[in-house]
């Protein structure tokens, strides 16, 4: 197959698009509804790089057996979510040396001190911690260089990494200005819906892979059972009706999210169709927001066996190669940019 029927990104008039998934952890419905769920819809009108960042994984500490095993569970989960090789190119971070180089000197030439020192998702990262390397201090700056090296016009992203995304801006920014011009200015894509997905035990954070508990989450690993039951526990909001609104009733609102972006329908169609429920089953033993919590429940267990069907469909060899060949593909270009850069540097 020729590069440009795979949607090799390269030079053409269609947009690029880049994002990555951390190997580091279990994956979850707000992975999947903020950002994966976008990466399918982009990856027919784009051209789409999606990468398995492993060394943004290492900037806590892994178990090796279980990295290397998570990295390829990752891949699957793409391509069960939907993503296709075919249309997409799917890689490794750490099979293309040109990331950790840029990420050295963007360190040099671009980014301060103070830009790091304003993370927030550092600060709770590294907060209460006795140790922290300097890797999740230096993580936003490995990011900028994975963005950048591909001359990205498009970061399809949660909520969580629109910082790191205006932080890529600055960087970018300030190289061209600085050693002329190299980087395209790239920009973050956040869906309207689901872009922050929150907690299902605590509707005030975001649901998480480090949260304390799993009840705070729906892995795309759980049995499809209990992720039904984990909603049937969700937490709710005082009052009975089925209403989105986000500040009076931010339990339901995430739920009521959550609905909407698995089954289609829009959130005056959900709320009609709850419309007057609550009182019905107040005091019922399913509780007062049963029927809806039962519904989704339903809605999410189909969801995970039809997924978890595509996810195990995939073999490790079959993986492996789709890493091989992605990584062949976007090498020649994260060379080119990295080329560009040393040439301005002096360096090349
Ligand atoms: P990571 O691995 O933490 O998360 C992967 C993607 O999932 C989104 N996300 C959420 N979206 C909605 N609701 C939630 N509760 C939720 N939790 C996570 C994240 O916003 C993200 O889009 N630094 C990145 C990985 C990365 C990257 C990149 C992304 C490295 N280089 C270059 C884009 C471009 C991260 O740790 O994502």
């Amino acid at each position: 197959m020729d590069l440009e029927s795979k949607n090799q990104a390269g030079p053409s008039v269609k947009k690029t698009v880049f994002s990555g998934v951390q190997p580091s952890g279990i994956l979850h419905l707000g992975n999947y509804l903020g950002a994966l769920a976008q990466w399918v819809e982009m990856q027919s009108k784009y051209h789409c790089i999606f990468c398995v960042v492993d060394y943004h994984a290492i900037t806590v500490k892994q178990k090796p057996e279980e990295l290397s095993r998570r990295i390829l569970d990752v891949v699957k989960i793409y391509l069960a979510s939907g993503i296709n090789p075919e249309k997409a190119v799917i890689f490794r971070q750490s099979d293309v040396k040109a990331h950790v180089e840029l990420a050295w000197i963007l360190n040099c030439a671009a980014a301060r001190m103070a830009d790091l020192n304003k993370m927030t998702q550092f600060k709770e990262k590294g907060a209460n911690k006795e140790s922290v390397s300097v890797g999740l201090f230096d993580y936003p700056v490995l990011m900028a260089a994975d963005i950048l090296l591909y001359n990205t016009d498009l970061v399809p992203v949660g909520e969580d990494q629109v910082q790191h995304v205006e932080l890529t801006r600055t960087l970018a920014s300030r190289f061209n200005r600085d050693y002329g011009q190299v980087f395209k200015i790239p920009a973050v894509a956040v869906r309207k819906q689901g872009a922050r997905i929150m907690g299902l035990d605590d509707p005030t954070k975001k649901m998480s892979k480090s949260a304390s508990s799993p009840a705070n989450y729906i892995a795309l690993t759980d049995t499809p059972e209990a992720a039904a039951k984990k909603i049937k526990r969700a937490v709710t909001d005082s009052g009975k009706e089925i209403k989105f609104d986000q500040n009076k009733k931010p339990a339901i609102a995430n739920l009521l999210t959550i609905y909407s972006l698995l089954s289609g329908l829009s959130f005056k169609e959900l709320e009609e169709k709850y419309r007057g429920q609550g009182p019905a089953y107040a005091g019922a033993s399913a509780g007062k927001y049963g029927e809806f919590k039962n519904d989704l429940a339903e809605e999410v267990r189909k969801f995970l066996v039809e997924f978890q069907i595509k996810y195990r469909g995939f073999t490790d060899d079959e993986v492996r190669e789709i890493l091989q060949d992605g990584a062949d593909r976007v090498r020649p270009i994260a060379q080119e940019t990295l080329n560009k850069v040393k040439n301005k540097l002096g360096i090349n």
